[in-house]
């Protein structure tokens, strides 16, 4: 059984926790203060974003896997999941408070993501839409490489009143373009590391 410690982050609808002496693991809950419209929201479309998770890291792909933080347990409310951390024993950052990421191994695995949710026909909107779903993890002094954490919604599902999104060539230009603003935010520049 493991105890939520101190809050480490929160989106719209989740927060998340450490976990005491499990420095490589996290947990999820739903927020305590959801507003009437957020939870109408869910109702209609998602139920549950823990839930949609775990589900989602049991059907991806193998090759995909490394990319995605692991679902360790769902029980319920809670969702634990890894929480990635650095060679060097310090937990790894998100791109939004990271910054800039002008490591090369970081942005040939993006393309290698790209190149294989576009081989199983995943249209993954989510991760590449904001800097905080996506960390920075440095396996080495030379070699980074981006771990999603926040995958709760693949696919259509995230659009649910945009019907064109059915059709598979619009998902495909939205992706790309989400993927192109994503690299403009986040590749190279100024601050370097
Ligand atoms: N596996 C994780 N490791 C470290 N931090 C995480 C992890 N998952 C989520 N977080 C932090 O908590 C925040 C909220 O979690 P997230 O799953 O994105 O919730 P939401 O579904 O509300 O967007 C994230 O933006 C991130 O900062
Ligand atoms: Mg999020």
């Amino acid at each position: 059984m493991f105890e939520p410690g101190k809050k480490i982050g929160e989106g719209h609808f989740r927060e998340c926790y450490a976990v005491e002496g499990e420095p490589g693991l996290c947990i999820k809950k739903l927020r305590s203060d959801l507003k009437p419209l957020q939870k109408l929201h869910l109702f209609l479309f998602k139920r549950d974003p823990n839930r949609e998770e775990f589900l989602t890291y049991q059907s991806l792909p193998d090759e995909l896997k490394p990319y995605f933080s692991p679902v360790v347990e769902f029980r319920g409310k809670y969702l634990v999941t890894g929480r990635p951390m650095d060679h060097d024993g310090s937990h790894s950052l998100s791109l939004s408070v990271y910054g800039r990421v002008s490591n090369e191994y970081f942005w040939s695995d993006i393309d290698r993501i790209v190149s294989l949710l576009e081989k199983y026909n995943i249209w993954f909107f989510d991760a590449f839409r904001l800097g905080e779903n996506v960390f920075v993890q440095k396996l080495s002094a030379k070699r980074y490489r981006p771990v999603i954490v926040d995958y709760k919604r693949l696919g259509w599902k995230s659009y649910p009143a945009q019907l064109n999104l059915l059709l598979n060539s619009e998902r495909k230009k939205k992706f790309y373009r989400r993927l192109r603003r994503f690299e403009e935010s986040f590749r190279g520049g100024k601050k370097m590391h």
